[in-house]
């Protein structure tokens, strides 16, 4: 049988087409970032690109926009806010034909809401406001929280052969820690799982299907309506330094927020620092499972903890890439970039650059490295990144403690989910060697 290969041809204008073609010369298809194989193993199709170009311009990976994955472009790009626009809530909605976007107008607006979706001087005012609940929350008493709640779950594990580590563990950390740090009941954490898979499988997507779209809508208007009961009664008994009170008077003295922004910042942190998180627990168990040096490093070494994950962020980054628009024309490098058009910064390719780390493919936290850019840059940079390192030493530090032999369940196996933004498994089965 013939091998399917990827083809890349030059356009012209900086455009690539890029195709899939067989080694017997086959009819070509169009290539998606989600076809099984490039979600396995991103990384080959970005060295393949990068070989031929670290700027260009394609109508086939996202439904035509502009792609950069060179560390330095993003990092100016991801700066220049007076070019580029955060405004995106169309976005994926535009993949589909024109007769289908009208019924998801809901959805547009339900996410224009959303911090990271807003530009200045809008959303310096509400990063302020929103930044103040992550000074006062992230304490001892949350982290104390965490190793609790994380300890309880490993226990758990103590009388079991196997576990599925991303159901049973890296995905109820987060959603445990943001129901503290939301300060919401444990017992509504099955629905937040729910709200927060469907909406991660739209957002993740380079061209989601209807259905998907339909049911993120769905999941995205019954988490808002969820929160709208959650504030009403915060109204009633406020707590004192919580984030959600403090949004809370921040609407009620009419400084940024009207109401509905107010439930939009809700699931939004609920939604962003869940779904990242647990990938980038997951996918850390993952790697340090496939490698066995590495993983015994970490294990006579404890105090290593938080360069390894620093090297698992950037060797797989959770979120793979940021998306913005062009506001008025201009011109960066080769790329003649025109108002209104889509710019992809593929900070998982940038992350495995050659140019800036040495060996970027292998997996090595005993190496110095340059610093990666998996919480982004600027403005928009990532909040919760002080919160989302915290929770992980916990989570994968005391996992490891716990479990120094633990091996992957080859029986059982793994899945990765077929989501190319947001990169993590959907299963992965552990064996515990005791
Ligand atoms: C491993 C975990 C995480 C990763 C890889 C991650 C990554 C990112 C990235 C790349 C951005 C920038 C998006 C852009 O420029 O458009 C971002 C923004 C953001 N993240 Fe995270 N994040 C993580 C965890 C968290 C957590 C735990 C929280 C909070 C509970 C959080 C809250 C935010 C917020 C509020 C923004 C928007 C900031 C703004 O637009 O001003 N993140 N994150």
């Amino acid at each position: 049988m013939s091998e399917a290969r990827i083809a890349i041809g030059n356009l012209g204008d900086g455009k690539l087409s890029i195709t899939r073609s067989s080694d017997d010369g086959a009819a070509r298809s169009a290539i998606s970032l989600a076809d099984p194989d490039i979600i396995r193993d991103p990384y080959s199709i970005y060295r393949e690109l990068r070989a031929v170009s670290s700027i260009f311009r394609s109508d086939s990976l996202f439904g035509d926009a502009w792609v950069f994955m060179d560390p330095e472009d993003i990092l100016t790009l991801l700066r220049d806010t007076d070019h580029l626009s955060s405004a995106k809530s169309r976005g994926i909605v535009d993949a589909l034909p024109l007769e289908q976007r009208d019924q998801f107008k809901g959805l547009i607006e339900l996410h224009s809401r959303w911090l990271n979706f807003f530009d200045p001087p809008k959303h310096t005012r509400m990063r302020k406001l929103v930044g103040r609940g992550f000074g006062a929350q992230i304490g001892e008493r949350l982290l104390q929280a965490i190793r609790d709640l994380v300890a309880e779950m490993i226990s758990s594990f103590e009388n079991k052969d196997h576990v599925d580590i991303i159901n049973d563990y890296a995905r109820r950390v987060p959603l445990a820690t943001v129901s503290e740090f939301l300060g919401i009941p444990k017992k509504d954490l099955p629905s937040f799982g729910r709200w927060i898979g469907d909406i991660a499988t739209y957002m993740g997507s380079d061209q989601p299907d209807l259905e998907t779209i339909k049911t993120a809508h769905r999941s995205l208007v019954e988490f808002e309506q969820y929160f709208r009961e959650v504030v009403a009664e915060r109204r009633k008994s406020p707590i004192p330094d919580d984030l959600i009170s403090t949004l809370i008077e921040a609407e009620e003295t009419g400084d940024v927020l009207t109401e509905d922004e107010l439930f939009a910042q809700c699931t939004f942190l609920s939604f962003t620092g869940s779904e990242t998180t647990k990938n980038l627990i997951g996918n850390a168990i993952y790697t340090l499972l496939q490698n066995d040096s590495q993983r015994r490093l970490l294990v006579e070494n404890p105090t290593m903890i938080g360069r390894a994950i620093e090297e698992i962020l950037r060797f797989e980054c959770p979120v793979q890439f940021i998306v913005r628009i062009v506001k008025e024309p201009f011109t960066y490098k080769s790329a003649k970039l025109g108002s209104g058009e889509y710019v992809i910064m593929m900070i998982g390719a940038a992350n495995r650059d050659p140019k800036v780390f040495t060996d970027p493919d292998v997996f090595d936290f005993a190496q110095e490295r340059p610093k990666h850019i998996s919480f982004g840059e600027g403005i928009h940079a990532c909040l919760g990144q002080g919160l989302a390192r915290k929770e992980s030493e916990i989570a994968i530090g005391s996992f490891m403690a716990k479990f120094p032999n633990a091996e992957l369940d080859q029986e059982r196996g793994f899945s990765w989910r077929k989501n190319p933004g947001l990169r993590g498994l959907e299963s992965l089965y552990v064996k515990f060697g005791r």
